[in-house]
């Protein structure tokens, strides 16, 4: 019997953006066999879907509940070990609580869940399960994010004084001046996406990208959100001020009407000794910036960079490495907690992450009910 780890995947049908995403990241260490799932809540679409990539068919089932029913009934060797959830947000809580109530381990796309509320309820969960819990905030795996996370922790730029974290799309824009089209998109209905569409799809992952690679803390936040038409009940921009730990400030841009930009996530970590640079869309590339010295670039594969960013680099220096990779170096990371051996905790997101990430979400939206106050992070 093969010793690869028995993945089932919730969500990632063929209409999903995030399926792809996960199913090669499994496949790029070759740790995961994907046995099974709930690809689509249509059994046509579900089933026609599995075929078409070639999956066997025998485990893919009708839905959720049927899943966790026959998967429990098998032998545990033969049993899933991990379960993805990539459906839309509002699943995710009740997918990954009675995951870890029946004894799998569970990967869960971001945001973890839609309130706070649920998010302590299932580390609760996680907590009496003694399970593996990774939430995949899919940038932290990039070589050179792991790259100026080593350089901020050894103390390369100095003490931190200045955070900027950007995340610029603008694939809304077509969608929110189009009253039919911004009441028929997923993101954009609370009951589907939770309490915030930008600050809950992207502004999360320039939270935890800050707190990743500084160490530092966000401790508070001010917010000024935009949901352009009275009508829309989701945030489409905002602008959150942040207090981090060790008095330091900063800012997170977050935007989904910044017409034409795609995925331009960038992250400006500033110290008194240097800045570091880095840009989503140009990932094998770290800027180091200088007073009084030459533009510096930092780059995936070279053996000045550090155990954990070698590890996370496949080729020699040259060879570009994108998002895949970056997903399939937090994949591998899980594979080696489920396997119990030994890991990084910088490998892989966990649930701490993902209840921070909802205590963010739900305290910039506070703040700007309240009229643009600064409000306390929770978790
Ligand atoms: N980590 C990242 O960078 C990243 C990027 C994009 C999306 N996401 C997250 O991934 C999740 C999915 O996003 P997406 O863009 O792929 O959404 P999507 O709407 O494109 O796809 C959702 C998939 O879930 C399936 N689905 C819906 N209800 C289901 C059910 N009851 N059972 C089984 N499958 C069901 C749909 O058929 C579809 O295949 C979201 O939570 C999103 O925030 C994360």
């Amino acid at each position: 019997m093969s010793s690869k780890i028995r993945l089932g995947i919730l969500g990632g049908g063929g209409d999903s953006l995030i399926g792809v995403l996960h199913r090669v990241a499994s496949a790029m260490f070759d740790q995961y066999q994907i046995v099974g799932g709930v690809f689509n809540p249509v059994w046509e679409e579900n089933i026609g879907f599995v075929k078409s990539i070639g999956l066997p068919t025998n485990r893919v089932y009708k839905d959720f509940d049927t899943l966790i029913e026959e998967e429990v009934k098998l032998p545990e060797s033969e049993r899933m070990q991990v379960v993805s959830v990539l459906t839309p947000n509002f699943l995710h809580f009740p997918m990954a609580k009675k995951l870890l109530e029946n004894g799998f381990n569970v990967i869960c796309e971001k945001p973890m869940t839609t309130t706070y509320e649920e998010a302590k309820i299932l580390r609760q969960t996680l907590q009496m399960s003694n399970k593996i819990f990774a939430v995949t905030y899919t940038y932290t795996g990039y070589p050179m994010i792991r790259q100026m996370k080593e350089m901020i922790s050894r103390g390369d730029i100095g003490k931190v004084q200045k955070i900027d974290a950007q995340y610029y799309q603008g694939w809304i824009n077509p969608i929110i001046h189009d009253k039919e089209k911004r009441a028929n998109t997923w993101r954009l209905d609370p009951e589907k996406s939770g309490i915030s569409c930008c600050i809950g799809d992207i502004g999360t992952h320039a939270f935890d990208m800050i707190e990743y690679v500084t160490e530092l803390k966000v401790e508070s936040v001010l917010s000024d959100l935009n949901y352009m038409y009275s009508d829309n009940k989701m945030d489409v921009d905002g602008t959150v001020l942040i207090r981090c730990s060790d008095n330091v400030k900063g800012v997170i841009r977050t935007s989904q009407i910044a017409t034409g930009e795609e995925n331009n996530f960038t992250v400006q970590i500033y110290g008194e000794k240097a800045g570091l640079k880095w840009e989503q869309e140009n990932p094998n590339h770290l800027y180091l910036l200088e007073d009084g010295k030459p533009l510096r670039v930092l780059k995936p594969g070279h053996t000045y960079n550090s155990e954990l960013s070698l590890d996370g680099t496949k080729l020699p220096p040259g060879h570009p490495e994108g998002i895949f990779d970056s997903m399939g170096n937090i994949y591998r990371g899980i594979a080696k907690a489920i396997k119990k051996e030994e890991f990084d905790s910088a490998e892989f997101p966990t649930i701490v992450d993902g209840v921070r990430g909802m205590s963010f979400i739900e305290k910039a939206v506070e703040s700007h009910q309240k009229g643009n106050v600064w409000i306390k992070i929770d978790a």
